[in-house]
C-alpha cells in the first residue's frame, strides 16, 4: 500500500487513498465513526461506516482513541461539511496503537506544554515552527556554502573560554576540569589557516542566570569566520544571510508561514543595506526616548527591544566600547575606547541576533589585551588553555573576522514568538532541563 501525506491527496476527489498518522480528533453518530486523522502535512476527516467496512476495520475505528496511531484507506468525497472540504470514505481502517488518554488537552499552562513538551511537539504550531526551523537551517547552509565557505565541526568540550568565561557549564572529564562551548569561535579560527573561509553549526552552551525571553542555556549557533575579512565585508555577508534565508522562506514555506500567522510583508522588506550606526549613536538614540545611559554602558533588554521597536529591518550597532567585548577584539584606532565590533540588532524590539568582529592577529596586542583584560576585570587566564589560540598568531597569522549568530533568536524574530523556548524542540533554560 502506498500512503500519501495529506497535502498530496487534494486533488485525488474521487480516487482510492491511503494515509496514516494520528487521531486528531474523533466522534461517533449513527453508525457513523468520524475520525480526523492528522500527519506531518495537515489533517483530514475520514468517515468509517459500519455496513461499509469489515469487522475488524469497524472494531479499530471504534477503539482509536485521541492521539491513537492509525492507518486507512478509502475513496476521497468532496464534502462540504468536512473541515478541509474533503473527506474519505473508509473502506480499511487498522488502528496501529490506540493512545491512553492524552494529557493535553484544549486549555493548558504554559508549564504544562513544557513538561509534556515530548507531546505538546506534535500540536500544530509547533509542527509549523519546526518545519521553518529546518528550512532556517537548510538555507543558511545554503549560503554559507554558495559563498565558498566549507562547513567545520568544532569540539563541543574545551578548556578554552570563547567568550567571558563566566557562564560556563563545568564538565568531568575523566577527572579534569573542562567545560561546554560557549562558542566556537576559537576552533573556528584555527581552521581558516587551512580552509580560509569556514563556518561552525553546532550548540553553544551559556550558564547565564538570565531568565529572560530570549536566553537558552543551550542554542544553535552558526559561526563564520574568513581570512582577510573585515567590519565591511562581515557586514555585508551578514545582510546578504539575514535576507537569504528571509525570502528563501516566502519562496518555499509560504504555507507554513501563513498558518503561523506571519505577514508576508514582514519578511520581504527583508533586504540589503541595513542601517548602520555606532553604538555612541545608539546610546544617544535611546537616551532620547527616555533612558539614561551613560558611555560603557551595555544594552539589556530593555534597552534593546527600545531601539528597534519601530523598525522593520535589522540594524547594525557598530563600535562597542572594548570592554564590553571579549579579549580577542581588536581596539579602534580610530577611537581607543572602541573596538573593532558590530552587533546586528533585529528589528521589532527582538533584540540581537548576530554578534561579530575583527580578530586580533597580532600576537604582542592580543598578549597585551589578555593583560588588560585580567587588570579591568580583576580575573586571571589559565594562559596553558590558551597557548594553542596564541600560536595562531605565531605562525603566518593573517587579518581575520567573523560572527556568531544564534538561530533560535532568528526563528523568534522571524515568527514573533513571545519566548525563544518555542524555536528550539527541547528548550534548556535555567529552570528546565527535562524532558
Ligand atoms: O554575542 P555572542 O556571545 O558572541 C560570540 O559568542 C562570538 N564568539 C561569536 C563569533 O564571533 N563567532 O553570541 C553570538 C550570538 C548572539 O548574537 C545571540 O544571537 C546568540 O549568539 N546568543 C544566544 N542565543 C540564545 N541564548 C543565549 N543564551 C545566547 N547567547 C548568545
Ligand atoms: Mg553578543
Amino acid at each position: 500500500m502506498a500512503y500519501s501525506y495529506v497535502s498530496d491527496i487534494s486533488g485525488k476527489a474521487g480516487k482510492k487513498v491511503s494515509v496514516r498518522g494520528w487521531v486528531h480528533r474523533k466522534r461517533e453518530s449513527g453508525g457513523i465513526v468520524f475520525i480526523v486523522v492528522r500527519d506531518r502535512s495537515g489533517i483530514i476527516q475520514a468517515s468509517v461506516k459500519k455496513d461499509l467496512v469489515d469487522a475488524k476495520s469497524w472494531k479499530d475505528a471504534q477503539d482509536a482513541s485521541v492521539e491513537s496511531s492509525i492507518e486507512l484507506s478509502g475513496t476521497l468525497k468532496e464534502d462540504k461539511r468536512a473541515p478541509t472540504g474533503l473527506e474519505i470514505e473508509a473502506e480499511k481502517v487498522h488502528c496501529i496503537s490506540i493512545s491512553e488518554p492524552f494529557p493535553i488537552t484544549e486549555y493548558q499552562s504554559t508549564e504544562l506544554l513544557l513538561d509534556k513538551r515530548h507531546l505538546w511537539l506534535r500540536s500544530t504550531k509547533m509542527i509549523n515552527i519546526m518545519k521553518i526551523r529546518s528550512h532556517v537551517f537548510r538555507y543558511l547552509r545554503e549560503f554559507n556554502d554558495k559563498k565558498g565557505f566549507y562547513e567545520i565541526t568544532p569540539p563541543l568540550i574545551t578548556k578554552s573560554a570563547g567568550e567571558t568565561g563566566a557562564d560556563m557549564f563545568e564538565v568531568n572529564y575523566f577527572g579534569q576540569k573542562a567545560y561546554l562551548t560557549e562558542s566556537s569561535q576559537l576552533y573556528a579560527e584555527a581552521m581558516i589557516y587551512a580552509l580560509d573561509k569556514v563556518y561552525t553549526f553546532a550548540p553553544s552552551y551559556r550558564a547565564e542566570k538570565s531568565r529572560t525571553i530570549k536566553h537558552l542555556a543551550e542554542y544553535w549557533h552558526l559561526e563564520m569566520e574568513a581570512a582577510h575579512y573585515d567590519l565591511n565585508k562581515l557586514m555585508k555577508f551578514e545582510e546578504q544571510m539575514v535576507s537569504h534565508v528571509a525570502q528563501r522562506l516566502l519562496k518555499n514555506d509560504t504555507d507554513t508561514l501563513e498558518a503561523l500567522g506571519v505577514e508576508r510583508a514582514k519578511l520581504e522588506v527583508i533586504k540589503p543595506p541595513f542601517r548602520r550606526m555606532t553604538y555612541e549613536q545608539a546610546l544617544e538614540e535611546l537616551n532620547q526616548k527616555g533612558k539614561s545611559l551613560k558611555w560603557g554602558d551595555d544594552l539589556g533588554v530593555d534597552e534593546e527591544k527600545l531601539l528597534t521597536a519601530n523598525e522593520k529591518k535589522p540594524a547594525f550597532v557598530m563600535y562597542w566600547p572594548k570592554e564590553l567585548k571579549p579579549f580577542y577584539v581588536p581596539v579602534n584606532r580610530k577611537d581607543e575606547r572602541t573596538s573593532m565590533s558590530v552587533d546586528l540588532q533585529a528589528p521589532l524590539g527582538h533584540g540581537e541576533i548576530i554578534g561579530a568582529s575583527e580578530r586580533i592577529w597580532r600576537k604582542d596586542e592580543l598578549m597585551s589585551r589578555f593583560k588588560e583584560f585580567e587588570e579591568a576585570k580583576g580575573i586571571k587566564f589559565n594562559m596553558e588553555n590558551y597557548e594553542w589560540y596564541i600560536d595562531l598568531r605565531r605562525y603566518g597569522s593573517v587579518p581575520h573576522a567573523g560572527f556568531g549568530l544564534g538561530v533560535e533568536r532568528m526563528i523568534k524574530w522571524f515568527l514573533g514568538l513571545d519566548h525563544i523556548r518555542d524555536a528550539i524542540p527541547f528548550p534548556r533554560m535555567i529552570n528546565r532541563i527535562a524532558p
